[in-house]
């Protein structure tokens, strides 16, 4: 099975509302791991997860800090032309990219948490593991 990475607990995101997080994706050119922004929304019990990559022209939705959701909490908008995403399908219904989607991320509730599977992360920084939960790294020399 994939591994999974906790993002969050589901407590910290509300129904009908989403959060955005910026990871970090192994690989990239100096295999430093690359940037890798996304999105989880929930309704109801259910979470989704998506690529925050607008498919009009590839920006983040929430540009400079904003909200990923419309201010009525009904839809998923992107800041830069105003492209407007169900909340559980990723699918556009309105705006320049509408009938395309946002690339979706493979989501798993596991014991509470929120977590994102099928990827390999270069570090899991910043995604508000416990210590505890963290593989330990025993260096040796020989
Ligand atoms: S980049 Fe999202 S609507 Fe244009």
């Amino acid at each position: 099975m994939d591994e999974l990475y906790a993002i969050c607990q589901t407590f910290e995101i509300d129904d009908n509302d989403a959060r955005s997080f910026v990871l970090k994706k192994a690989g990239g050119e100096d295999g430093e791991g690359v940037a890798w922004p996304i999105i989880i929304s929930r309704k109801g019990n259910n979470y989704y997860g998506f690529e925050n990559a607008c498919p009009h022209q590839g920006l983040q939705l929430g540009a400079g800090g904003a909200e990923v959701m419309d201010d009525e909490g009904n839809f998923l908008v992107c800041r830069h032309h105003g492209a407007q995403f169900d909340i559980d399908s990723g699918k556009c219904f309105s705006g320049p990219c509408q009938g395309k989607e946002l690339t979706p991320i493979a989501i798993v509730v596991d014991d509470g948490d929120v977590c994102i599977t099928g990827v390999e992360l270069a570090e899991e920084d910043g995604l508000d593991l416990p210590d505890s939960d963290m593989p330990e790294v025993v260096i040796t020399g020989d």
